[in-house]
């Protein structure tokens, strides 16, 4: 009986890793900050098509709305309410998206900040995305309804009530991350308030969360939160399907709480991964392309099924969060493309891409003094459109990496190779390294200052390929670089490192 309820049990948490992504796509991308409409536009005319398999939006809930600094990215980590009314769009707007891109066969993730409300000195007023009236100094959320009783007081035992020493895990967890007034989600009633939240989420059609500061929440609270969470929509999903539960946990090592904790209760966040994976891209500390033979566990990573990986998220790419300097972003867009490629390349993890939009950095003594920049937005704070230009970049400030052509053919490669092992690995004992997916796709970098050039065995069947970094293939023809693979298997590479994008990437459906 009691093996009994532990299979079971281990069934359950077990189902809340799967990812519910469609047949035949693999990756997901963060539209960071985007509008509803423009999410739902982008999964019709460029996520299905493109083979992405589901999209990170922004908290979706009420958030305070600041004037000082004017309108920051983060003022949607500071929840109000879980009316469903945000700088994104409405309650509507998000159910109308939540459809088309499900009917396009892209999943929703929802960005979940279920540890929190807003800061202690948000004050009072109806500045909130909806209009909903609150009081910080109070506690009161009228809108939930939440008072005082629904957050962590007296439990927490430093003297300003904040988080003061990352070593004790009790501060973590019951005391106020930087001022956030801290949820007591050991209640059954806040609980069931979250859960409430979540519930019609799913009903809505999402397929998962992403679960904000899951450090700062002990594992048997959200155990419980998850506990009380409806199976997915069966319109869009099969029948018994648990959400997809990713979770935000920072570890990089050394810390009293551990990513580990929560691996029981879905995937988790991995942060060694793009820190790592960043520092050797620079050749910082000794690293190189070499030593990443054995990437994933052999790094030291958590278990493979456990995993979401990236190279950069919105946190690390403006300095807050962890992962420090090595984290390559869209600023460094030579090295972010071939970081991205790398990882979508190989098969560890439940890889996400990131992207962005374009804030005007400053720094002083290496401190961004814009790192709270919100979105593109109008005179009046409200976040513009994504305009598409002709040649299918995005304008007005958003960067849109998922449609560079290298990373969105990348993420189409790794729908190519999946469920291939990671074979024919190449290296020169430095920076040149190529390693392929079975029979399936093969890719080959250049981080070195001399040129590769080099014929290896690939594993993939004779004919020539179209290099998807360089070009791609279009009514059967080849925009950029011809690879010529041997009935052996065998092809040769030649790639300087002065090129624009020193790596070469073909797969089986990129055959001319
Ligand atoms: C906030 O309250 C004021 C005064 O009651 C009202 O005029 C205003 O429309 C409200 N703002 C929102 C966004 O509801
Ligand atoms: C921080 O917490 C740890 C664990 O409780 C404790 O050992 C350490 O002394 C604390 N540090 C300070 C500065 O209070
Ligand atoms: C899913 O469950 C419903 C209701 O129990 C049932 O009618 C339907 O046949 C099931 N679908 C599948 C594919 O099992
Ligand atoms: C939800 O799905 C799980 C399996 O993933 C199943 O055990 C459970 O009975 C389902 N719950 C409902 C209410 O259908
Ligand atoms: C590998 O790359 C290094 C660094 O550019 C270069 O010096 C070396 O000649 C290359 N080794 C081989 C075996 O090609």
């Amino acid at each position: 009986m009691k093996l009994f309820i532990l299979v079971a049990l281990f069934g359950l948490s077990i189902a809340q890793h799967n990812p519910h992504i469609k047949q035949g796509r693999t990756a997901i991308v963060h539209l960071f900050e985007w509008r509803w409409a423009d999410i739902a536009a982008e999964c019709e005319r460029f996520l299905g098509p493109n083979g992405f398999g589901g999209v990170q939006i922004s908290p979706p809930n009420e958030h305070i709305v600041l004037n000082s600094p004017w309108r920051p990215w983060w003022q949607r980590y500071q929840p109000i309410s879980y009316n469903l009314c945000s700088r994104s769009g409405s309650e509507d707007e998000l159910r109308d998206m939540i459809t088309r891109c499900n009917n396009v066969g892209v999943n929703i993730y929802v960005d979940a900040v279920i540890n929190h409300m807003c800061g202690a000195s948000g004050g009072e007023g109806n500045h909130s995305s909806c209009g909903s009236r609150f009081n910080a100094g109070t506690k009161d959320f009228p809108s939930v309804p939440y008072s005082a009783l629904d957050f962590n007081n007296n439990k927490c035992k430093t003297s300003s009530g904040d988080i003061e020493n990352y070593s004790d895990v009790f501060q973590v967890r019951d005391c106020r991350l930087v001022s956030l007034l801290d949820l007591a989600l050991e209640k059954d009633y806040v609980r069931s308030k979250v859960a409430e939240y979540m519930n019609k989420l799913i009903d809505m059609g999402v397929a998962g969360f992403r679960v904000d500061a899951c450090k700062h929440m002990w594992p048997g609270d959200l155990e419980a939160v998850y506990g009380r969470l409806q199976n997915l929509s069966t319109v869009w999903f099969p029948n018994n399907s648990r959400p997809f539960i990713f979770q935000e946990v920072i570890d990089l090592g050394g810390e009293a709480i551990s990513a580990r904790e929560y691996f029981h209760l879905g995937r988790v966040t991995e942060f060694k991964y793009g820190a790592k994976l960043g520092t050797v891209f620079r050749k910082w500390k000794g690293e190189k392309l070499v030593f990443t033979r054995n990437w994933g566990e052999g790094w030291g990573f958590m278990p493979d099924g456990n995993a979401v990986v990236f190279i950069d998220n919105h946190d690390n790419q403006r300095g807050h969060g962890a992962g420090g300097a090595s984290i390559v972003t869209f600023w460094d867009s030579k090295l972010h493309k071939m970081a991205v490629g790398y990882m979508l390349a190989h098969p560890y993890g439940v890889a996400r891409v990131m992207s962005s939009f374009r804030w005007d950095r400053r720094f002083v003594d290496g401190k961004d003094q814009n790192d709270w920049m919100g979105p593109p937005s109008n005179s009046d704070g409200s976040t513009k459109p994504v305009p598409i230009n002709p040649d299918q970049t995005c304008g007005d400030g958003w960067v849109c990496e998922h449609r560079w052509r290298q990373i969105k053919n990348m993420v189409i490669f790794r729908n190519v190779v999946d469920g291939q092992p990671h074979s024919n690995w190449w290296d020169n004992g430095s920076n040149q390294v190529a390693f392929g997916r079975g029979n399936r796709g093969f890719i080959v970098f250049n981080n070195d200052d001399s040129d590769l050039d080099v014929t290896m065995n690939t594993g993939m069947s004779g004919g020539t390929y179209c290099d998807v970094i360089s070009g791609q293939k279009e009514g059967g023809t080849c925009t950029g670089k011809k690879i010529h693979v041997g009935s052996d298997g065998r092809a040769h590479f030649k790639i300087s490192n002065s090129e624009e994008d020193p790596f070469v990437a073909i797969h089986a459906e990129s055959k001319l």
